[in-house]
């Protein structure tokens, strides 16, 4: 629904577009309240745009997302 193209289809972020929103998302009320009133460079969107229903399950979305492995898991990071 267009949030990917500066927060990365997993949520993932990118520095020069948009912070990380998964895993573990805002609460659904901070979150709603964000994409309709952001207060910074984030266009709006209206419950015209996007409606509650597509901003929940949007949500439910980013909740699913899993947390990334310990470091300490990752064989290439604990080489030296
Ligand atoms: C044009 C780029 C762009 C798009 C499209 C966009 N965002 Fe954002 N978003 C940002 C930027 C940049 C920020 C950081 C605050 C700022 O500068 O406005 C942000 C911040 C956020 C935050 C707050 C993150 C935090 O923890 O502080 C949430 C939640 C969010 N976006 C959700 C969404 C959702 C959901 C959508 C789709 C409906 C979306 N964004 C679409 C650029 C975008």
């Amino acid at each position: 629904m267009g949030c990917y193209q500066c927060h990365g289809y997993e949520g993932q972020g990118a520095r020069p577009t948009g912070p990380r929103i998964a895993p573990e998302p805002l609460p659904f009320a901070v979150f709603s309240t964000w994409v309709r009133h952001p207060p910074e460079v984030m266009p709006a969107y209206s419950r015209d745009v996007r409606s509650e229903d597509k901003l929940e399950r949007i949500h439910e979305y980013l909740i699913s997302i899993p947390p990334p492995p310990d470091v300490s898991t990752l064989p290439a990071l604990s080489e030296n």
